[in-house]
């Protein structure tokens, strides 16, 4: 769900040019130089797919906007356009998730959560955020929100690295005012 009155196209005119996010970066960092296959969920305009790419890492982008089969093209890039609800995921070294789990309808995200870990193996790491219960858009049935005990009981496989707990109140890409309640999790699986 993009903001009221806000596509997806206009976020990314607005977002495209910012740097990649921190929970990626440290991700990155956390793999020390080693590159592999990174599943970038919610490509969007890519501005973590570029410092993926950049940084050696082959990346496939998934994402439902049709607007993102119009990325640039690189060797090591595959896009494919396809809901969150019903994507398959590759056998990955990292699962990248910045700002789009949420937008996984909430009847689907068990499911789809357990296709994130399952396509990771011993060592692999994800990257991303969760919407918390104290988030302006809870109540939003289309949106996922997820206490933290859960969150934390999501990562069950996992050695958290990273968890970070954001609540503030702070413009959206639109510009309009938002209270955020956002989980910042990096984790690599046992
Ligand atoms: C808030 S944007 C985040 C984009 C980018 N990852 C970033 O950090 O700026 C959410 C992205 O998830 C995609 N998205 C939202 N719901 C989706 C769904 N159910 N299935 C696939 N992609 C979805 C949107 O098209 C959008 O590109």
């Amino acid at each position: 769900m993009a903001e009221a009155g806000m596509s997806w196209s206009e976020y990314y005119a607005k977002t495209r040019d910012q740097p990649p996010r921190p929970t990626l970066l440290e991700a990155l960092a956390r793999f020390g130089g080693r590159t592999g296959l990174a599943v970038d969920l919610g490509i969007g305009s890519g501005r973590d797919a570029a410092v993926l790419l950049a940084r050696g890492w082959r990346v496939v982008g998934i994402d439902a906007e049709p607007v993102v089969l119009a990325l640039p093209r690189h060797p090591r890039l595959t896009v494919r356009r396809e809901p969150f609800e019903t994507a398959e995921l590759p056998q990955a070294d990292l699962v990248n998730a910045s700002f789009c789990l949420p937008f996984c309808h909430p009847d689907a995200f068990p499911s789809f959560w357990g296709r994130i870990a399952a396509a990771l193996g011993p060592g692999g790491r994800f990257a991303g955020h969760f919407f918390g219960p104290r988030d302006d858009w809870a109540g939003d049935p289309g949106i996922t929100h997820i206490p933290e005990d859960e969150v934390r009981a999501l990562l069950t496989p996992f050695e958290v690295e990273r968890f970070d707990e954001e609540e503030d109140d702070a413009e959206t890409p639109r510009g309009a005012m938002k209270h955020w309640h956002i989980f910042h999790v990096v984790a690599r699986k046992r």
